[in-house]
């Protein structure tokens, strides 16, 4: 079990460059076994734990997989098998992708239920919804989805949630629905519509994705293509809290500005200086910090996928800060964490009132979850003398090379390997 240990309280100066989107790539790779002629090279492929994961998955089902750093080669002309069942689909959650791609291609899949960060109930009856609704049966079966169809039918399916899941999901077997699919209440997050450029670049024919009603006229086949991801969101948005925390000058590159708005807007809510150039932003604080509310919404909303490195920051801002978490029902578990530093913070239900103190102390904590991991690195590089991370697998999964990146700027991170 890998450690990672912290000496804090040094200011952050220079640049950080940012990677691909996890979550688009999660989709992307799984959306590539629909191409039954020709090979996709997809490149800005984050190297972190999930996509490894993914890969091997694709691999299981008998698609070719060749990856030279950040680029990937997926020949999956051969492939047959519609069976995903191997340790890796339990344990991430965008496993359920393959549901979409398989059913898509083969009319049939049987993908072993999906895992991922404890964060709450994860349910997929949106998912299920939308498959049904283009003709698919669908039933769990010893632990896994097995969704089935003779023919696919497009049709308006209608979201009661809105779900970057279940659109994905839906979009990717809609694709091969014979018709038109209109998938009304989608998601509208920037890796939806990385995930449509890259399927209609496959020669799909998809419109609207990025707004809430997406419109997909039914294609016979997909080939390959060449593609490459956007930058990574979470990732960016990550690396602007912990700018905003050390103090100091960071240039964050290799970013979509637009995507990063109602992360920037509460930053400068809270006094930080935030330039937006072309595709990079600058930061740059003096750690004299102002508590601010903030709600976490779907895009273009404030992300949750935020809020966890969010209440890090406000923990050392001035005043008191309201943080209502309303996508996820257990999403604070990095609370009791940081409380071990000298934070002060309670939860009631879904809402953390923060009472901002002038310093956080080093501790041994644990990351609970991804983004809960991201909030104990930014607590660790604030805080006074030493703090070790345990649980370092679940940064992993999202965060490329989190201590190369951070330390390069002027962080002081060690990792263990015990
Ligand atoms: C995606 O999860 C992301 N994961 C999450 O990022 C992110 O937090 C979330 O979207 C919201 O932005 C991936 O892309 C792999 P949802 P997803 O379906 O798609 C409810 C991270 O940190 N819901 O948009 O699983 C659900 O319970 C991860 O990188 C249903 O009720 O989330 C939740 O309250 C963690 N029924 C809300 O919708 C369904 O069928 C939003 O979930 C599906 C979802």
């Amino acid at each position: 079990m890998e450690k990672l240990v912290i000496e804090g309280g040094y200011p952050l100066y220079g640049d950080i460059e940012v990677s691909g989107a996890k979550n688009a790539a999660v989709a992307i790779l799984p959306a590539a076994i629909m191409a039954c002629k020709g090979v996709c090279a997809i490149d800005n492929i984050p190297d972190i734990n999930d996509t490894k994961c993914i890969l091997s998955i694709i691999e299981s089902l008998g698609a070719k997989v060749s990856k030279n750093n950040n680029s990937v080669i997926i020949d999956s002309t051969c492939m047959t098998s519609v069976d995903a069942n191997t340790e890796e689909v339990r344990k991430m959650r965008a496993s359920y992708y393959l549901i979409g791609a398989l059913l898509g291609r083969f009319k049939k899949a049987r993908v072993e239920m999906p895992g991922g960060c404890a964060i709450g109930v994860r349910p997929i009856d949106q998912h299920i919804k939308g498959f049904e609704a283009l003709g698919a049966k669908v039933k769990i079966e010893h632990g896994a989805v097995v969704a089935e169809a003779e023919e696919l039918i497009g049709t308006n399916i209608y979201f009661d949630v809105v779900s970057v899941g279940a659109t994905i999901n839906v979009m990717l077997a809609a694709v091969f629905a014979e018709g038109k699919t209109i998938l009304e209440n989608s998601a509208k997050e920037p890796h939806i519509v990385d995930v449509a450029n890259f399927l209609n670049s496959m020669g799909a024919d998809i419109k609207g994705a990025g707004t809430d009603v997406i419109k997909i006229n039914g294609i016979k086949e997909l080939k390959g293509c060449n593609y490459s991801v956007i930058p990574d969101q979470i990732e960016a948005g990550t690396y602007m809290m912990a700018a905003a925390a050390c103090g100091g000058k960071v240039n964050i590159n290799n970013v979509i500005p637009k995507h990063l708005e109602a992360i920037s807007a509460k930053l400068i809510e809270m006094g930080v200086h935030v330039t937006e150039n072309e595709d990079s932003i600058t930061i740059e604080s003096s750690r004299d910090l102002k508590g601010v509310n903030v709600k976490t919404l779907p895009y273009p909303g404030f992300p949750t996928d935020i809020q966890q490195p969010m209440t890090t920051l406000l923990s050392i801002a001035k005043g008191r800060s309201i943080v209502n978490e309303s996508i996820w029902e257990s999403r604070f578990k990095h609370v009791d964490e940081l409380k071990k530093m000298g934070a002060k913070v309670s939860v009631e239900n879904n809402i953390a009132i923060i009472e901002g103190v002038s310093k956080l102390s080093g501790a041994k904590v644990t990351a609970t979850d991804l983004r809960a991991g991201a909030a104990m690195v930014i607590a660790g590089l604030i805080a006074n003398g030493k703090t070790e991370i345990s649980k370092v697998e679940h940064i992993d999964r999202g965060y490329p090379h989190i201590e190369e990146k951070l330390n390069r700027v002027g962080a002081k991170i060690t990792r263990i390997k015990k």
